[in-house]
């Protein structure tokens, strides 16, 4: 269908932490790539996002902290708004969920809906902590797991045998913060029946979208497939939008009902502010010749092609266009996590790399997790920019400006004669406007930027094969040609990378004292600019990143490594309880069991063994030797030596590392599986029963 605007949204980011690399290669720099791309364009583009403040993440966020959830949303909002807006995110408005526009707008969607009869009401029994007066999300509920019986499993999940759970199958279900055992208790939620937009979603998606990436639709066609179900869109929570009606008293809007409303009210809030510039925010969301674009990550797609629009259509709404969700970006190998601290993060990498955003750009979209999971390592970020953004690129660009101010004073050379091979060069890079048109409109960005970086590539071997600096010597008539020719290929770098690294493009456009418009509708031509135009400053458009600088992120993340490995360790020890009784025995069966006490004379490492100590006994009756695997617990086994220790003395003997061991040494096992031989502290004769 004909449009005559685009809407772009970049999915709100949750305000309990800052933005990282992997949200940035994910959604906002494809969705900022094509926000530039349509204005350079000429389209009428808006683009709209901000801050999602809602939601149960910011809470847990702020008793983290120890402060209150409106300052942590405030830092964060802040936080991220002004990173995104030195990264170079070129939104219309960015925006909040916690303004007073949002929370009036979000509540008369919800109210509207309700007076049409659009929601189902249900009463059911949930679990809440009856200490707190709280209700709990399925996370927040821990338990003895149904499966494999470890403690601590989740509601939702039990991270020991991997088990889907519902928080009903949990055995002793406890609220995770404070301990205390759950009761039930009835409450009442409003519920969006999806079920009975399910054969329009079929035909929407499965007939109509199957343009949609694969990862997509497929994702969308599995929901579809195992039957849509009512979704609860008000939650048991005091942060969030108080849903508007009587008798929801202490219930606010599920964040996932709220948040993709802030794309609608962020709209307005511009529109409102700039009618004259914008239009009124109905003509972006209501006119069937605008068209939206949602730019997401993975983890949204059925908020986004399946609860959101289920709630657009009941509002005569627009819907998506078209949903470009990406994969993961994972970082060093290891999926990059909020909690873990396992992320590069946008506002610390612009204090550590001032004045490359691009680098970052550049090697996010080259590795854009399109259409699967990716990796960002930092070896990688170096190589592209010093293989590719400095010798490709940058070093083309030097050497056509270079070149320029010192055989012709800085002043574009006037041609002569084109030879066969030029145009070949320009028979080559013709069709790049074309070619990067069909990558962009089909949200191939990985592709279209390699297709810009080729250019430069084209640019580069035509000075390696035509030799200005030789010819210079010989042929300045022929040298004026060359560099006019080059000259025209740098403008036109200016133009392809311009959606993907504007801050360069600004820059060459200075050195090239491009000032007048040119825009995407130039890309191709081969007279962007005329003989005797004076070039502006050159310098450097990129620079070289030495290992010093990838040596220091690297430390950093070893250290965050170890971190985690010791909060892990504290975690299982501030989760241990001790294990279930075992079934039960009989005295005689313990009877059988010939328990003494013995003095160790010697204890020393077994040879080429990291896991038995050997233990010679005086046993009382000639002693004897044992082995034992508990040497990972005791690094220095000699501390044992003088200690009286009780072993099973009726075990018949056994062969290990050549070694007959004729006996079992006692042990507890702590709550980090730590050995601790038992000892006697009170001196008996060596071997003395024990029962
Ligand atoms: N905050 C969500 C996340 O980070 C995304 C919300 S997108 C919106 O996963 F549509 F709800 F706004
Ligand atoms: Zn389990």
């Amino acid at each position: 269908m004909a449009f005559n605007r685009t809407l772009i949204t970049a999915a709100l980011p949750y305000a309990n932490g800052p933005v990282h690399i992997g949200h940035l290669a994910g959604v906002y720099v494809p969705a900022d790539i094509y926000a530039r791309y349509l204005r350079l364009k000429g389209q009428e583009v808006l683009f709209v996002g901000g801050s999602d403040e809602h939601g149960v993440p910011v809470t847990i966020r702020a008793r983290k902290e120890g402060i209150t959830t409106q300052q942590v949303v405030d830092r964060y909002h802040e936080l991220i708004r002004r990173s995104f807006a030195e990264f170079g995110i070129s939104y219309d408005i960015y925006s909040r969920t916690t303004s007073a526009i949002h929370h009036r707008f979000a509540a008369d969607y919800f109210r509207a809906m309700y007076d049409a009869g659009q929601f189902v009401e249900e009463t059911s029994e949930q679990f809440y902590d009856p200490e707190t007066g709280h209700f709990l999300t399925d996370r927040n509920i821990r338990g003895e797991c149904p499966r494999c019986h470890s403690l601590g499993a989740y509601g939702d999940q039990c991270e020991k045998c991997g088990a889907t759970l519902s928080p009903d199958e949990l055995i002793n279900p406890y609220n995770a913060e404070t301990g205390n055992a759950l009761a039930k208790k009835a409450t009442k939620h409003w519920y969006l029946p999806l079920d009975q937009y399910q054969t329009w979603l079929e035909d929407w998606i499965l007939n109509h979208h199957k343009e949609w990436r694969p990862n997509v639709y497929g994702q969308c066609k599995s929901w579809l497939d195992g039957g849509l179900k009512p979704r609860a869109v008000t939650r048991d929570l005091d942060w969030g939008i108080p849903v508007p009606i009587e008798g929801a008293e202490g219930k606010v809007l599920y964040v996932w009902f709220d948040a993709p409303i802030g794309y609608i009210s962020n709209t307005k809030e511009l529109c409102d502010a700039q009618p004259e510039k914008y239009g009124p925010w109905e003509k972006w969301w209501k006119q069937p010749d605008t068209r939206m674009i949602h730019f997401i990550g993975k983890d949204n797609i059925v908020f986004h092609c399946i609860v959101f629009p289920a709630m657009l259509k009941a509002q005569g709404y627009n819907l998506p266009d078209n949903v470009p969700a990406n994969e993961f970006l994972n970082l060093e190998g290891d999926k990059i996590s909020t909690s873990r601290n396992w992320a590069v993060w946008l506002n610390e990498y612009l204090e550590d790399f001032p004045g490359k955003q691009d680098v970052l750009r550049y090697v996010l979209t080259a590795n854009a997790p399109e259409t699967k999971d990716n990796d960002f390592t930092w070896a990688d970020f170096q190589a592209r920019n010093n293989n590719e953004l400095v010798a490709i690129y940058g070093n083309f660009i030097n050497r056509a400006l270079v070149l320029t101010g010192k055989y012709f004073g800085g002043e574009v050379p006037a041609r002569g004669q084109l030879t066969d091979y030029d145009n070949q060069t320009v028979e080559e890079f013709k069709n790049v406007k074309a070619t990067l048109e069909q990558l962009l409109d089909n949200f191939r960005f990985r592709d279209a930027q390699r297709e810009a970086m080729n250019l430069a590539r084209i640019g580069n071997k035509y000075l390696a094969d035509t030799e200005p600096w030789k010819l210079a010597k010989t042929d300045m008539e022929r040298t004026a040609t060359v560099l006019h020719m080059a000259l025209q290929i740098a403008a036109n770098l200016a133009i392809a990378f311009e959606p993907f690294l504007p801050f360069s493009s600004e820059k060459l456009k200075g050195m090239l004292n491009l000032d007048h418009a040119i825009g995407w509708a130039d890309l191709g031509r081969i007279d962007l600019l005329s003989a005797g135009h004076r070039l502006g400053q050159v310098s450097l458009l990129f620079e070289k990143i030495e290992d010093e600088a990838i040596r220091t992120q690297l430390e950093r993340l070893e250290r965050i490594k170890r971190e985690n490995e010791e909060t892990a360790k504290q975690e299982v020890l501030k989760n241990w309880r001790p294990e279930p009784i075992k079934d039960s025995t009989t005295i005689d069966e313990f009877d059988k069991m010939d328990i003494r006490v013995a003095t160790v004379l010697e204890c020393s490492n077994v040879k080429k063994s990291d896991r038995l100590l050997q233990f010679r006994l005086d046993d009382g009756m000639g002693g004897r030797t044992i082995l034992s695997g508990i040497a990972q617990s005791y690094p220095n086994p000699s501390e044992l030596v003088g200690k009286q220790v009780l072993f099973i003395a009726n075990f018949p003997p056994r062969k290990m590392m050549g070694i007959e061991s004729q006996g079992m040494i006692l042990s507890a096992v702590d709550a980090d599986g730590k050995l601790v031989v038992t000892t006697v502290s009170t001196p008996v004769k060596n071997g003395c029963p024990v029962g």
